[in-house]
């Protein structure tokens, strides 16, 4: 019989958590052959709830769970972890920026970056979720120096997701007819969405709608939709930055073939991002946690600029926490 994933999740009592470890524990992200464990890790506050979830989670039977476990020490529930999600932190409320959590929660990736080097499995893959989340991720790769850098990654997933659904709806179209719908940069309102190399059905997105529109309205919402979740529901995507996640880990363990996702991942001096820089790029993954970054995009002085002012952005976030790695 397959051996159990062990797959750790951040932060399990919060919004996210709770909808993300019923997807994990249905077989959506590691498919209907491969029994998972849970480990879940949250504060010592939040136990009972995490006791709950637990609870749920034993009570809805899932096949393919085959453990659930929980704890307030990152050295235990991360013991022999295969894939991590590191979602636990706190979300921004109306009227932040996603950077304004820097200095609160970049802390945690310190800890849980040590961690993951001390207990984690030999292969672990890493997404981090929890804002802001690209210097985050910087964060726990640089507490962590004997992992593979390429083991940490960061969630633009959810980005592309709302980008595709934007271009599909305009274009009258299913999400599916979507492809190569990149987010470059940061998770943040410097990201760029870049619909140049969107295709629609099969065409260039911007010879079917309107270039006004992409350059202008399309991008700007998806740069601020996280902050238009945040004011209509009170409180930030939950269900959908679930989804991405899963997303994210799924096309990262099974591959992606010849189809362009968008994770922030280490720079490896690509399109002239410094080295190790989380930065979302084009990828292609090939399973189990390998992925390449696609080269030889090319940008027009619209695309350049916008590149420019996102990588400044995660520049100046470095600096803000440089005592931390
Ligand atoms: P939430 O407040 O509902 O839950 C966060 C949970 O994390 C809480 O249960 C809290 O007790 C726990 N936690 C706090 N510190 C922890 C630590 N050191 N170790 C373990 N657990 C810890 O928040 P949420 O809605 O689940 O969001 C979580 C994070 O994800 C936020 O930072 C949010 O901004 C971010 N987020 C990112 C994206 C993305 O696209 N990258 C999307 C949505 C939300
Ligand atoms: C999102 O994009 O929905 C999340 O990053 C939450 C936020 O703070 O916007």
């Amino acid at each position: 019989m397959t051996q159990p994933l062990r797959v750790a999740v951040t932060g399990a009592a919060g919004n996210i958590g709770y909808s993300l470890l019923f997807r994990l524990a249905a077989g959506d992200c590691y498919g209907p052959d491969q029994p998972i464990i849970l480990q879940m890790l949250e504060i010592p506050p939040a136990m009972k709830a995490v006791e709950g979830v637990a609870m749920e989670l034993d009570d809805a039977a899932f096949p393919l769970l085959h453990g659930i476990e929980f704890s307030d020490d990152p050295n235990v529930a991360f013991k022999d972890a295969n894939q991590i999600f590191l979602v636990g932190s706190k979300p921004r409320s109306k009227g932040m920026e996603r950077s304004d959590l820097i200095r609160e929660n970049g802390p945690i990736f310190v800890g849980q970056g040590k961690a993951i080097q001390a207990v984690a499995a030999s292969d672990v893959f890493v997404i981090t979720v929890g804002n802001p989340c690209n210097t985050n991720c910087w964060i726990a790769m640089n507490n962590a120096p004997d992992v593979p850098n390429e083991r940490f990654t960061a969630m633009t997933r959810l980005d592309e997701n709302r980008a595709v659904a934007q271009l599909a709806n305009k274009a009258g179209v299913q999400t599916t007819e979507v492809a190569d719908m990149i987010i470059w940069g940061n998770h943040s309102a410097t990201q760029f969405p870049d619909y140049k190399n969107a295709t629609i059905g099969g065409t260039p997105a911007a010879s079917r709608l309107d270039e006004a529109w992409l350059q202008g309205d399309f991008i700007k919402t998806i740069q601020q939709r996280g902050a238009q979740i945040i004011e209509a529901r009170g409180a930030s995507s939950a269900a959908s930055a679930a989804s991405a996640a899963v997303d994210h880990m799924r096309d990262a363990w099974h591959g992606t073939g010849d189809r362009m996702v968008s994770m922030a991942v280490p720079s490896r001096g690509n399109y002239g991002v410094p080295e190790n820089t989380i930065f979302s790029f084009a990828c292609r993954c090939t399973g189990r946690g390998g992925y390449e970054i696609v080269d030889g995009i090319e940008f027009d002085a619209f695309g350049r600029d916008k590149f420019a002012t996102t990588l400044a952005e995660l520049t100046e976030e470095a600096s803000v926490v440089s005592d931390l790695v």
